[in-house]
């Protein structure tokens, strides 16, 4: 089945404080690093970038200019995908240490009939639902699992679920709006996401083979 990844790096890191995709990591933009994966992963990559930025990282099929939203910045990337693409990895451009081995686990559960795979991990803090600094409950952590990135589809129903321009903080819950079947993989707890300062660091030591400790 033809592959492609679509690497979304249109945000502009505003908890980061700085588009932090392109910051340096041991050599290379954190957004290299994730795109190098896509490459080695699938048979095309299409990398989403903020308006007015060229893309200077590993090679890709096509570049294309973001959206407001996360939702929209995916589907500029949809748009300029291989028409007889057949699986669509959707990826954050701030995920530098996603694995090739992740991103063919979540490919072979839509290749084996899935409409869409997540790597996931188990949620291991307790976790409160709360109002203003009042909690309300303590949610039953039984079953919770916190999600990743790759994240793959069969390329019909990503597009089907993107059809009407909806929004949702990932792409799994598009599809899972259409009453598509969506399944876990094993997540991997080196895949972080840069989201502050300190991701940063801890990329650093993951990467260097060090501990962050
Ligand atoms: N993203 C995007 N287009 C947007 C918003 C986000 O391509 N309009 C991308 C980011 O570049 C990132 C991924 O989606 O690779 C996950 O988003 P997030 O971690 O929230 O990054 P930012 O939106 O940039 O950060 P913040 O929410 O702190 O502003
Ligand atoms: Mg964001």
């Amino acid at each position: 089945m033809r592959t492609c990844a679509i690497v979304v790096a249109a945000g502009a890191g505003t908890r980061f404080g700085a588009p932090k995709q392109f910051v340096p990591l041991r050599g290379a933009r954190v957004a290299h690093h994730a795109v190098a994966v896509a490459g080695a992963s699938c048979d095309d990559v299409v990398v989403v970038l903020p308006a007015d930025t060229t893309w200077d990282g590993p090679p890709v099929t096509a570049s294309v200019t973001g959206g407001v939203t996360r939702s929209e910045s995916v589907r500029c990337g949809l748009a300029a995908v291989p028409d007889d693409a057949d699986v669509i990895v959707v990826h954050d451009a701030a995920r530098p240490l996603a694995s090739s081995a992740l991103f063919r686990a979540v490919v072979a559960a839509v290749e084996t009939g899935a409409d869409g795979a997540v790597p996931a991990l188990p949620v291991s803090d307790t976790v409160k639902q709360v109002e203003g600094d009042r909690v309300v409950e303590t949610v039953d952590r039984d079953g919770l699992m916190a999600v990743q990135t790759p994240q793959a589809f069969r390329a019909e129903v990503l597009r089907k679920a993107h059809a009407e321009a909806p929004e949702a903080t990932d792409d799994a819950a598009l599809v899972e709006a259409l009453g598509g079947a969506v399944v876990v993989v094993d997540g991997d707890p080196r895949n972080i996401k840069i989201t502050t300062a300190l991701d940063l660091e801890l990329a650093m030591a993951l990467l260097s083979g060090g501990d962050a400790a």
